[in-house]
């Protein structure tokens, strides 16, 4: 009899009986369980900033947070994609957004506040970020990208992981839903008019955005004096 006290989950799994397969997937499924601490490590940190916001300033700069694991076949897919071996290791180490969280804000002030705020906390590590809202795809698309790492707490000690947030505004939130159904769920020539109004609205939308942060802004300064 294993005492199940005395060993770490990758040593249970080795103990375990059955296939190679069985061995991956078990190994596999501790892995998916850290991914989806970092998702809810995350989550809580944004929450936690965004109540102290509200209460501290009467505002909450994050509309909403949504949050995903990469699906199993997803993550097959991608791996195999790219070229690379079907390994944990090289899931591990190639792919970064099997973790995902998306921050909706109101506005796109908000987005670089909470990144910053988010960013700050020493037991995070940025490990890349890409603006897409100063530098948009040639899709059009806006949203701000950091890969960050979070320490997950298991009985052994810290894991550090790694999670895609993807944070953008209500309007950009709208035009990338819809740019995404159009992307990667049709696959015609009608497609190029509607990918070129795509591009029209995301340059209209990034009109409103600032329009709307502009006015935004103006009303709490009455609201001050
Ligand atoms: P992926 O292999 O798709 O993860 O791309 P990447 O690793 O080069 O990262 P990138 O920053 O380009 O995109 C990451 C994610 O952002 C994607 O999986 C989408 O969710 C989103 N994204 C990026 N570009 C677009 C776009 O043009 N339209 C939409 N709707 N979403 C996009
Ligand atoms: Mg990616």
């Amino acid at each position: 009899m294993i005492d199940e006290t005395r060993y770490s989950i990758d040593e249970l799994v080795d103990f375990a009986e059955g296939s190679e397969l069985e061995r991956f997937m078990k190994k596999f499924s501790t892995r998916m369980q850290l991914y989806s601490g970092g998702i809810k490590e995350i989550r809580t940190k944004l929450e936690i900033l965004d109540e102290e916001f509200k209460s501290k300033f009467s505002y909450n700069p994050i509309h909403n947070i949504e949050s995903r694991l990469k699906t199993v076949p997803s993550i097959m897919q991608k791996i195999k994609a790219k070229g690379l071996e079907v390994s944990i290791d090289s899931i591990t180490e190639n792919i970064t957004d099997i973790a995902g969280i998306r921050v909706i804000c109101n506005y796109i002030d908000d987005i670089y506040r909470v990144a910053e705020m988010l960013t700050a906390q020493h037991d995070i590590t940025v490990l890349q970020m890409r603006d897409y809202i100063k530098n948009p795809k040639p899709s059009g698309y806006k949203s701000l990208h950091l890969i960050v790492e979070v320490p997950v707490f298991l009985s052994t000690g810290p894991v550090p992981m790694p999670v895609e947030i993807q944070i953008r505004t209500i309007a950009m939130d709208f035009w990338a839903s819809l740019e995404h159904k159009l992307k990667y769920k049709t696959n015609n020539a009608v497609d190029d008019d509607l990918h070129e109004r795509l591009k029209k609205c995301a340059e209209e939308i990034s009109v409103l955005d600032y329009e709307m942060q502009d006015i935004h802004a103006a009303i709490n300064l009455r609201n001050k004096t």
